[in-house]
């Protein structure tokens, strides 16, 4: 087959043409366009069609030669990435960097990539001036924030990973990348793999929560829901490629204040920061993007161990590393760069390819290379990992990427989608109390009131193209269920006597969306006064009141919980948020989600999360006493652990059985617990399984979560849940950064949360 290439690029060399890139495995046999240099993309007169087998090995010396054939400013201009405005579209004057500076037109004309296009004309029509003006023709490729959904909005992250379903959060990134796809963007800087355990911090909305192997498992179906299985990318008109951020550590920000400092040890990366990141390269996530923070005294950008030693050699990334917004321009404020120059020579050599919006590589890349301090071989190998990107993409082939098949699809939000956001609103939504008043019966007299219960600001921080208008709110789904359903949209001036002829009152609480997400962080996570007020006033009601709070984090709600008789916690639910509500509300559907974060009792415990190692003084809430690891002035337990929700009903555990009680590298330990629905309610539950080692090289957390099964059973109804234990479960880092299992006694807890389970000791020989 080689041959038969050969000569064909022999045939199209003395033809005068450049040859066409085809690969084997995506293609097998097929007919495609020759678009490459010289050719016009459009033309169709000038379209040749052929047939042909390429390889991987021939298609990787294609990109070869193109790059041979780029100047060191197109190169640079590849390695660039800028807004649509620093292309001259837009009206507005250019303010930022390109105020300040003038770029040569060359780099704009061979640039890498776009960010933040707004939709699929404006992507067309620059792709096709792009093609019209670079020498080269090398297609730009967009990208966009991706985050909880393109027009449909779903649960924010953080209320994905309160699903505990890797499944659902899969269709959902999918779905999610359909209509992104549709509008012309290609690439999302998604999913964010950090490990959040500060609820401080703006960002954890962003992310799946404090547990490593929940986040590892929702990274990569977020991944495999953007990108589809290997190679689908190429040819499958609803996939896009992901880029896992923000690579690491960001979540460990000191004080909770985005973009503050971080200080974490090497055993703490390898152990709690990497293992999502890791499982979202599995997953073949095609870019990574360092964080704003340091790792040992540098900013990732410009941290050669963390991009090449641990992610080149370590975790084996060949994809794009491009910086985040300004970074490598930030080197500059952070004072380890005093110019342009030494900036891009820092992060490039570092290892990152690609620069987003500082505009660093275009005024300073060619000086560094020039003082040879960067060296060209550095520069080439960063442009052919973007044209690497461009190729996955199917780029070169369809610059337009699909533009026929996405005029198929159904404009969104669609009812099918509807129903993915509904779903997965449901599954997100965590009962944490209940005092026998839900589910509450559709004739119900409700009156809903508080200041978020006919709000549609429930789509959350990063909704994309999410329009409020879309959103259902709590009001609206209770109407659309409920016979007799009221608001009272002044409650704090309405009179106690105004709820006498109500059976529920339903209170709809919680904070702001851009009270969280990016830049968004707060040093008090409790509910506004005025908020605490109002349900206080209800209380002389003497009714029933259901508390549901809109949150984009954990807030301590230790001053509120007392006084309502039911309460769900919302997140930020998405377009079909109120829906999802009066469905659990109602029992149509039952609550089935879990917290994926520790909830405090007070801000002063945070950062607080289940898995901290152990320390030299433990403290014991039942009998506080001096010199042990405690506050004076409030208990060390959460309000709600890890893990924690309840659902309609009751499940009842049986004892642990296990199969055998001595593990060993082949023969894995299965442990097998009854569970019942003993309620006259459909019942979920979560079954978790924590494993902690009794003696250990390095000092370890109690429990670390290693696996969970979801069941939902009908009133009586028994399953037998089995739970596999295998050596890789107690595998932990050791102080030489090795991971691997210890030999000795170790304790598997198996419960509803990381405080409420069974136990049993057993051994590994
Ligand atoms: C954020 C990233 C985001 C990027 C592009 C930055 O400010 O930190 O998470 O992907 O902007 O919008």
């Amino acid at each position: 087959m080689k041959t038969y290439t050969f000569l064909l690029q022999l045939f199209l060399h003395y033809a005068n043409m450049s040859f066409v890139s085809v690969s084997i495995q995506r293609f097998g046999f097929c007919c495609l366009p020759i678009n490459w240099a010289g050719l016009d993309f459009e033309g169709k007169s000038k379209r040749f069609y052929i047939l042909l087998q390429g390889g991987d090995c021939l298609e990787k010396r294609e990109l070869q030669s193109l790059v041979d054939k780029m100047s060191l400013k197109e190169k640079i201009g590849q390695l660039t990435q800028f807004t649509p405005q620093y292309l001259g579209r837009e009206d507005g004057e250019l303010t930022g960097i390109m105020g300040d500076f003038a770029v040569d037109q060359v780099y704009l004309d061979s640039l890498g990539s776009v960010l933040n296009a707004t939709d699929r004309n404006e992507v067309i029509a620059m792709q096709r001036e792009h093609l019209k003006k670079d020498r080269l023709k090398i297609p730009l490729v967009f990208m966009r924030d991706i985050i909880h959904g393109y027009r449909t909005t779903f649960p924010i992250p953080l209320g994905l990973g309160a699903t505990f379903d890797p499944q659902l959060v899969e269709e959902v990134s999918h779905v999610a990348g359909t209509e992104s796809a549709r509008e012309g963007i290609q690439v999302t800087f998604s999913p964010m793999a950090d490990l959040c355990r500060d609820a401080r911090w703006g960002r954890v909305m962003e992310g799946t929560g404090e547990d490593p192997v929940l986040n590892a498992q929702m990274a990569a179906a977020m991944v495999r829901g953007y990108q589809g299985a290997p190679g689908e990318l190429v040819k499958d008109p609803t996939r896009i490629a992901a880029c896992v951020k923000h690579y690491a550590g960001y979540g460990a920000v000191l004080a909770g204040r985005d973009y503050n400092n971080v200080d974490f040890s090497r055993l703490s990366l390898y152990q709690d920061y990497l293992p999502a990141f890791q499982a979202a390269i599995e997953a073949g996530a095609k870019l990574i993007m360092p964080a704003f923070t340091l790792f040992e005294g540098l900013p990732a950008t410009a941290s050669e161990y963390l991009l090449k030693k641990v992610l080149r050699e370590y975790l084996k990334f060949d994809g794009v590393a491009i910086s985040d917004w300004g970074s490598v321009g930030k080197l500059l404020t952070m004072h380890i760069a005093d110019s342009q120059e030494r900036a891009s020579e820092l992060a490039l050599n570092a290892g990152l390819d690609m620069d987003m919006m500082a505009g660093a590589f275009v005024r300073g890349l060619s000086d560094a290379v020039a003082a040879k301090k960067v060296a060209v071989e550095d520069v080439d190998r960063a442009v052919l990992r973007m044209l690497n990107l461009k190729n996955d993409l199917g780029l070169f082939e369809n610059p337009y990427r699909f533009i026929d098949a996405h005029e198929t699809l159904p404009p969104a939000p669609s009812s099918e989608s509807r129903r993915y956001a509904r779903v997965a609103a449901e599954k997100s939504v965590v009962l944490l109390k209940d005092k026998n008043v839900l589910p509450i019966s559709v004739k119900s007299h409700i009156a809903v009131t508080g200041p978020l219960a006919a709000s549609q600001r429930i789509l959350g921080a990063w909704s994309s193209y999410g329009k409020h208008d879309d959103a259902v709110s709590l009001y609206a789904g209770l109407k659309n269920q409920f016979e007799n359903v009221s608001l009272i949209p002044d409650p704090i001036s309405s009179d106690p006597a105004d709820y006498a002829n109500f059976d529920v009152i339903i209170v709809g609480l919680g904070e702001r969306e851009d009270d969280s997400g990016e830049s968004a962080c707060k040093t008090r996570i409790e509910l506004p006064e005025d908020q605490v007020a109002l349900i206080r006033r209800l209380q002389h009601t003497g009714k029933p009141i259901i508390g549901v709070i809109f949150a984009g984090r954990p807030l301590a709600l230790t001053n509120v919980v007392p006084y309502l008789d039911g309460l769900l916690y919302a997140w930020f639910p998405g377009t079909e948020g109120g829906n999802a509500l009066a469905n659990l509300i109602s029992g149509k559907a039952v609550p089935e989600g879990h917290l994926p974060m520790t909830f405090p009792r007070t801000t002063g415990q945070v950062p607080i999360y289940y898995n901290e190692p152990r320390n030299g003084s433990p403290a014991d809430d039942q009998h506080p006493t001096k010199f042990t690891s405690r506050y004076v002035d409030c208990q060390n337990s959460p309000l709600y652990p890890f893990g924690y929700g309840l659902s309609y009903g009751h499940i009842e555990y049986g004892k642990l059985q296990v199969n055998q009680p001595v593990l060993t590298d082949d023969q894995p330990i299965q442990i097998t617990v009854a569970v019942t629905n003993d309620s006259d309610y459909r019942s979920s539950t979560l079954v978790q399984c924590y494993v902690g080692s009794t003696i250990t090289s390095v000092v370890r957390p109690v429990s670390e979560l290693k696996s969970w099964v979801k069941v939902v059973l009908e009133p009586n109804q028994t399953d037998q849940v089995t739970l596999t234990i295998s050596v890789d479960d107690l595998a932990y880092v050791h102080s030489n950064l090795e991971r691997f299992a210890d030999k000795g006694d170790f304790i598997v807890r198996i419960g509803e949360n990381a405080e409420e389970y069974q136990e049993l000791t057993l051994a590994y020989q």
